[in-house]
């Protein structure tokens, strides 16, 4: 007898429905099977396998060094684990700003590879050969603007992005591309609240905001952030949910105690 999970997985076409009715949409990071598992099960709507796991997993200053072959490998392992929610999966720096081919076969390896539900990347007018050459073989697509983390080099600062009317009227008119691409959804990163409102009542997919203000259509975070388990990384946007790092901190330091005093394993510990 087989067992099926009754599950309705979530599609780009459901976060549009979301978006028509109103009901925001929730969205986390993950980068391995049982971090998935867990986020899939509490029943977040979107699992993004974010590059910022270059940080956060692997230490690195910025995402620029993460490759494809370890986003598949994150990727792979989300897919794994998850049931419900819609998976996205981070194009890197350096696999999609060059030419919309070499674009075209990086999201085809994630796709084929990973049997992740989409691909993310960041830019507007810029990368729109690329996107449309990814949209063009069938792979939904959703677009980050606002502070975009792979072009830090270029900013030099994470600051709020987009405060000055002229970079605000480029983020407008890039969401807009974008969209007329046929983007299925945007993330937008931290810029003012007003813009972000102004950006997700102007378009008709979905905008998923990091630090964008609550008039958008749904909110992101990395869960490492929202569990505590980051500690130096304290932005405004950020809500911490749990202090993860000083229960993580606590029980390891109880198993060493219990090691050095002998307390463990006892004797029903053991074989
Ligand atoms: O890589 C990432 O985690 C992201 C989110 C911050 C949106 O792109």
């Amino acid at each position: 007898m087989s067992i099926h999970k009754e599950v309705r997985k979530v599609t780009t076409h459901r976060l549009s429905e979301m978006k028509l009715r109103g009901e925001k949409i929730s969205m986390l990071t993950s980068y391995d099977y049982s971090m998935a598992q867990l986020v899939d099960e509490a029943g977040v709507d979107v699992i993004l396998v974010g590059d910022s796991a270059s940080n956060v997993m692997a230490g690195n200053q910025t995402t620029l060094p993460i490759t494809l072959d370890q986003m598949i490998y994150h990727g792979k392992s989300v897919v794994r684990a998850v049931d419900r929610a819609l998976v996205v999966v981070d194009l890197p720096f350096g696999t999609y700003q060059g030419n919309s081919m070499e674009a075209l076969s990086s999201a085809i390896r994630i796709m084929k590879e990973t049997a992740a539900d989409s691909v993310k990347l960041e830019g507007g007018e810029e990368v729109i050969g690329s996107v449309k050459r990814i949209l063009s073989a069938g792979i939904p697509v959703m677009g980050h603007l606002g502070l975009m983390p792979q072009s830090i080099h270029k900013f030099g600062t994470y600051t709020v992005r987009a405060k000055e009317e002229a970079e605000a009227e480029k983020l407008l008119n890039d969401a807009r591309l974008l969209e007329e691409a046929g983007c299925f959804a945007i993330v937008l990163e931290k810029i003012p609240a007003e813009l972000g409102k102004m950006v997700a009542e102007k378009l008709r997919i979905p905008v998923i905001g990091i630090g964008a203000g609550g008039g958008v259509d749904g909110q992101v975070l990395v869960i490492h952030d929202l569990l505590g388990i980051t500690q130096q990384f304290s932005p405004r946007f950020l809500r911490r949910y749990h202090n993860l790092a000083a229960e993580i901190k606590g029980a390891v330091g109880n198993y060493i105690n219990d090691v050095k005093s002998m307390d463990f394993p006892n004797e029903k510990e053991q074989y």
